[in-house]
Formats: C-alpha cells, structure tokens, sequence
C-alpha cells in the first residue's frame, strides 16, 4: 500500500524528557529476586554482592535514567525499615499484595546501590496502605538528611554517609484499587495526601511528589488533581494494553492510541485543576488552589502490553512477547514522544522477568521482543519532539481498553519524530500492516539514512524469543536516500536518522 507522512525539523513540539525511558523494579515475582539480586547464582553471573551483571548491563545498554521501587501493590504493606540494616537480623514477612514471603533481604541501601552501579536516580513510593506518615518521614530521613538524626544516623550506622538525595516519591500506588490493602476513596486518599505533602516537603522542600492517579480519564484523577494541584509535581497514571482474551494482532497494536488519549485528558485535567480556585474544603494555608504558573507534569508509571489471561500477577506475570507486542511496544513508546510536551517521566512496568522485555534464566539473559523498540528509542528518539502527519490504511475495529474505539480510525503506519541535539533527524515508523508493506514518500530526506528494521519481512506476528531461538532483532542497513520511496516491510517496526542542517540544541 501507499501512505504519506509529514515532518519537519524545523516543527518542534517540545523537549523529550529523558525519564520517558525509565524502568520498574517490584518485589513481585522474578523482579528482584532472581532479576536483579540472585546471590545463588552458580554461573558466575553475579557481582560480589550478589547483583546480576547480565541485567545491569542491560539497564546501561538502555541508559535507563531513572527506577521506580519498591513496587507496585507490593509497597502496600512494606515496612521499609524491615529491609535495612544487618541482613541476618531482618525479619521475613507475609506479603499480601502477591501472597508470597518477603525475605527482606534486598532493601533500600542495596537498591540504592544497583541506582549507582547502572546510573539511573531512585525513584520510591511510599507506604500509603498500613503505612504510616511517621514511616514516610522516617524514610525521606533516612535517605535525604544531612543532619544529626536518628535515622539518618541508621543510615550512616548500616555504612553509607552521604544522603542518598533521593528526589522522586509517590504519594501511594494504585490507591483506587479494589485490589489494595487499605483502599482508599478518592475523598480519603485527597485528603491524606495534602497532609502527608505538607510534612514531607517540611522535611525536604527539594523532592518532587507524584500523586496517585488512575488511568488519568476517571473522575478519582479529576478529584485528586483539583484538591491536591498545589503539592503534585506529577500525576501518576497507569495502563496496560493487549487484547485479551482474543490475542487478535490489530487490536493489540493500536491500543496503545489508548493511552495517547488518556494523556490528552490528563492534560486537561491538570489545566481544569490549576485554573479551579475555589473547591478546596481545607483551611488557606494548606489549602490546593493553584494560582501560579505550577504545572504538573504526567507521571505514566506502569505501562507497558500485558494480557492477565497469559501472564497472571499471581504466577509472576512472566509473559512472552510476540512480534504483535513488539509493534505494540514501538507505538507505546511513539505516543510518549509525540505527547512530550505533557510527560515529566514514563517508568515501563516493569524492568526484568515480570510483564518485562528481560527474562533472566539461571544460565544467562533473554532479550525479548519487546527490547528492540526500547533499545532504539532510548538511543535516538530524544532531543525535540516534532509535530508529525500520516495519511495511510486506518484500522476502526475493537480495541483494549475499549473507550477508544468507537472514535476514531487509527493510521496502520504509527509515527513519531524527534530532532536530536546532534542534528539528526528520528523517525520512529511501525508498520502495524500485518501483510502489506508500505512505500512513503520522504521529502525531507537529502542524504545517507541510517535504517534500524525489527520484525518485518523475516518474521511472522507470532515470532517470540526464547532460550536458544532469538527469532526477533534489529537488522540494520543503509538507504541513499535518493530513491523516490522508502519501504517499509509489514509487520515492523523501522527506525530512520538522517543529518540536517537544524540543530535541536537551536530550537525550543
Ligand atoms: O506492575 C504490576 C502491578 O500492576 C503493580 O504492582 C500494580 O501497581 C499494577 O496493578
């Protein structure tokens, strides 16, 4: 088939935020144990404290910027006090977001060195479930003060002086959820969370709070953002495509539109909370109204393509990512690129084995599917974000989640483009076609082009990688960029870059 596009680089949007790219780490699952900490490890995989080297390596080949811990449902009921200190005298808990046993033998001081040995910044949510306020003071305390305290003193005790200055923290996770230890209504968890804001700010005005949101189109997100506006530096949103339980390839693939919609209506939300002044139950002083230029930005913590019914959260949620979920990935991350002007951070859900592009085997690393896209746009898809157009074959089917799908119709040819400091042009292009190749004309092409090409003529939408069958990767090759058209093949996810003569660095 035929489609056209349009791009320029002189047609900037805005900055890509780098923490787009940034991961999560759970005590769920294969995450921790087994993922990033495997002191038994008998294939030399591990360092002398007993950290994966095959997976740290593969956070830096990411240059993953920033990690969210310690979960996720999980963080419910976590006693972060539970986790530091001598590892013999840390007791073992019941854990009751995924029914299993906490050993607490991977707790702050070591996941705030794994932070270090790969280069990514902390980023922590607090116990908002049987947690108390107390516990979360103690917490930013514990890795934030500089002064002579009782818990800073503990963290100088268990062997690390300087603090940790850890800036990123949750106001809770997923507190809207049935599914959550002390579930909260939107009424309760507003009101907690000014008040907890208020004292952790006290404690240290530099960190940035990230407030709890749902999928950010839901009226928990309206509420929460127009009661708490003036101490939300982020609103967290969540969301999780597939197309369960059908697994049919386009409806898979263009769910990520989903989300782009969801950040639009976030968006909104944020503007309808900083303009609403008058809704506030609480006295002035700590009360939300937002009269200045504060705006938050969008925290989209937990996304990523996960089908419940293939992967159970209470089996560890190990799913096997096919070609279809490997499009799926590249549109994900195409809307975070084109709606960058909203997006402060984006933390994929989650890092290694669970929902993840990672599975670690005793003997070694598989790189799913689902890496390649994130490989490549952690490499190139950074600098400005600019406006882009299709015109191609649309699909107007059923989608998952489904509050999109009467609509629109969603372009089969999925782009982004970004203008890296550098000079080079980026374009992101999947072909979600699943047996038709698509010729583009690319008017502003004048010159050699890079092609990166995962998936496509050599594989079939089913194609997974698994131990000793790596069916999906990168090829990658040259186009003179002479020739009238450029094709991609079906099914696949391509990745261009060529010089021009703008500079992002230039340009705002
Ligand atoms: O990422 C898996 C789980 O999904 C997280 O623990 C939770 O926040 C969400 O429901």
């Amino acid at each position: 088939g035929r489609a056209s596009i349009y791009t320029s680089p002189e047609h900037a949007i805005s900055d890509i935020n780098p923490l787009i790219y940034g991961g999560f780490t759970e005590h769920m699952g294969r995450c921790i144990y087994g993922g990033i900490y495997d002191p038994d490890n008998e294939h030399g995989l591990i360092d002398e404290t007993g950290l994966r080297t095959d997976v740290m390596n593969c956070f830096k080949e990411l240059d993953v910027p920033v990690v969210r811990y310690p979960g996720g449902n999980f963080v419910a009921t976590y006693r972060w006090q539970d986790g530091v200190g001598p590892k013999d005298k840390r007791p073992k808990r019941p854990e009751l977001a995924w029914l299993g046993v906490e050993t607490n033998q991977f707790g702050t001081d070591e996941f705030m060195q794994w932070c270090d040995k790969i280069g990514a910044l902390p980023y922590l949510s607090l116990n908002m479930g049987t947690g108390t306020l107390e516990d979360a003071l103690a917490w930013l305390e514990y890795c934030n003060s500089d002064k002579d305290t009782y818990y800073a003193n503990m963290r100088r005790a268990n062997g690390r002086d300087e603090p940790y200055n850890v800036k990123y923290w949750a106001l809770g996770n997923e507190m809207w959820g049935p599914w959550q230890v002390e579930q909260h209504t939107k009424e309760d968890y507003a009101k907690k969370a000014c008040q907890w804001a208020k004292a952790l700010k006290l404690l240290d005005p530099s960190i940035t709070l990230i407030l709890c949101g749902q999928n950010g189109h839901s009226d928990w997100d309206r509420y929460v953002l127009q009661q708490c506006i003036k101490w939300t530096d982020m609103h967290s949103i969540h969301m999780y495509t597939s197309d369960f339980p059908k697994q049919e390839h386009y409806a898979n693939a263009v769910a990520p539109r989903a989300a782009e919609r969801a950040i639009e209506i976030t968006a909104s939300l944020i503007d309808f909370a900083r303009c609403d002044i008058d809704m506030s139950p609480f006295p002035d002083e700590i009360s939300t109204k937002a009269r200045s230029k504060h705006k938050p930005t969008i925290c989209f913590d937990e996304w990523n393509i996960w089908d419940p019914v293939r992967a159970p959260g209470n089996t560890g949620a190990e799913q096997i990512y096919n070609l279809s979920d490997m499009l799926a990935m590249a549109a994900w991350l195409n809307v975070f690129v084109r709606q960058a002007k909203y997006i402060g951070m984006a933390t994929v859900a989650q890092s290694v084995n669970v929902i993840s592009p990672l599975i670690t085997t005793e003997r070694g690393i598989i790189k799913q599917t689902t890496y390649w896209p994130l490989l490549l746009f952690s490499k190139y898809m950074r600098g400005k974000s600019l406006a882009v157009h299709v015109c191609s074959a649309a699909y107007n089917g059923r989608t998952c989640p489904e509050f999109l799908a009467s609509t629109v119709e969603l372009p089969l040819l999925d782009l982004s483009a970004a203008l890296s400091d550098d000079g080079y042009m980026n374009l992101a292009v999947v072909n979600i076609h699943e047996t038709e190749s698509t010729e583009v004309a690319l008017p502003e092409v004048n010159g050699p082009v890079q092609v990166f090409t995962v998936g496509g003529n050599i594989n079939q939408i089913q194609d997974v990688n698994v131990e000793g069958s790596e069916k999906v990767y990168i090829r990658q090759s040259n186009w003179d960029g002479n020739s009238d058209k450029f094709t991609f093949e079906k099914h696949s996810f391509t990745l261009l870059r060529w010089k021009t003569q703008v500079t992002g660095a230039n340009k705002t």
